[in-house]
């Protein structure tokens, strides 16, 4: 298969880019535009062909259970972590699977092909990792998907959670989790991150700890995180979600964090229209905006992308797989709507998540690499974002997995 008046982020001009079996095998300037002459050719029509979106911040054991059994009245992280604890109790293998494939398909029809879910490990049962080893394998032709032991109700302060936490990696997960904000105490959220950190090192598993996602300017994990991942250079393989904690830190200790973040190389999610939802959520006014520093990040040259985090669960109650979406308002929300930062756009949704999950050269619209990419609706990063823009075509191995029709646009006369 080929894709003819192909633009390219980074290029000028228009190019053809030929697949052979899954992998690409050619990008070719073209000097002027041309007509489709085999069957095999898709016409990108002069508009942006990109890798795929990725995902790298989402948790698909709890997706569609919202109001299973209560809603969250409060619209606070802890209320949800209570309601997911109920809902937790009536999980099933079969219930876990087709929620998640559910959810799976939505994020596809969005043009997402690489995933990394966290599932809650705090079970003794493993019933929603079980699950989630099946569809991991089971959805291989629609997503990569990277698996996070996560344990949800804690490390430190859940019964027999350091063994469990080492046994959903022995069964199967790919990333380690931590949650130290929300360990009963400062020391064992402390601990926790350093039995984390082990445990990935021993493993050579990644890692990806939900840190200090509270608006308690006093949570300072992020620092111990950045710390052990130096001191045994980690960094690349090392992320740190959320962060919010963060954006209420004055801007001295900032400061000082800021040289052990970069010294660390640790890669950032930030997951706008989770955290501006459930976080300033016990301010008056003026009420904190509850996100990461997530444009000094950028500019200071570290690695930071956007994740949704929540479908219809107990944290958030909307959501439809749309990360053009999240993008969208994370723009907004972090004050990113600058010349510059919208040229780039799209890198926080591709590139920089790619190199969150660590992809390598298995992502990336270059020769030789797999045939995974994106026809979108536009001609550049700044016409996607302003237009509210669409993917149109989803290529994975080099076959057709998704194509969208545009809504059209019908106007009378008057
Ligand atoms: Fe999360």
């Amino acid at each position: 298969m080929n894709i003819i008046n192909a633009r390219l982020r980074g290029k000028p001009g228009l190019h053809r880019i030929e697949m052979e079996g899954s992998r690409i095998s050619a990008i070719v300037a073209q000097a002027q535009p041309m007509q489709a002459s085999l069957p095999a050719e898709l016409d990108a029509g002069q508009n942006l062909v990109t890798a795929p979106f990725v995902e790298p911040h989402i948790h698909l054991d709890a997706t569609l259970t919202a109001g299973e059994p209560n809603w969250n009245m409060s619209g606070t992280l802890f209320e949800g972590i209570e309601r997911w604890a109920e809902r937790k109790a009536l999980v099933t293998h079969q219930d876990t699977k087709s929620r998640a494939r559910k959810t799976i398909d939505m994020l596809v029809d969005n043009g997402i092909q690489h995933v990394r879910t966290h599932v809650d490990v705090t079970d003794p049962s493993f019933a929603a990792l079980r699950a989630m080893l099946e569809v991991r394998d089971e959805s291989r032709h629609l997503i990569d998907l990277q698996i996070v032991a996560f344990p949800q109700e804690g490390i430190e302060s859940f019964k027999n959670g350091r063994a469990l936490m080492t046994e959903a990696v022995a069964m199967g997960a790919d990333v380690v989790g931590g949650i130290p904000h929300f360990e009963n105490t400062r020391e064992q959220g402390v601990t926790s991150v350093k039995f984390l950190m082990d445990l990935a090192e021993r493993t050579g598993c990644l890692v990806d700890v939900h840190c200090d996602e509270t608006d308690d300017a006093q949570s300072r994990f992020l620092e111990v995180l950045a710390e052990e991942a130096r001191v045994r250079e980690m960094g690349e393989r090392v992320t740190a979600s959320h962060t919010v904690a963060m954006g209420s830190y004055d801007n001295a200790y900032c400061y000082k964090l800021f040289r052990l973040l970069k010294q660390s190389r640790i890669n950032f999610v930030s997951c706008p229209t989770e955290s501006i939802h459930l976080q300033g959520r016990f301010d008056g006014y003026p009420k904190r905006r509850g996100l990461t520093r997530v444009a000094e990040i950028d500019r200071a040259g570290m690695n930071i992308c956007f994740g949704q985090d929540s479908i219809v669960d107990p944290w958030y109650p909307l959501g439809n797989g749309n990360i053009l979406r999240i993008l969208e308002a994370g723009l907004h929300i972090c004050h990113m709507l600058g010349y510059e930062d919208l040229q780039r756009a799209l890198d926080l949704i591709t590139d920089n998540s790619a190199r969150t999950l660590q992809l390598g050269d298995r992502y990336g619209l270059e020769v030789g690499r797999p045939a995974n990419l994106l026809i979108l609706s536009a001609a550049d990063d700044y016409e996607m974002i302003r237009s509210q823009g669409q993917v149109l075509t989803s290529i994975r191995d080099g076959k057709l997995l998704m194509q969208r029709s545009p809504a059209q646009v019908t106007r009378f006369p008057a």
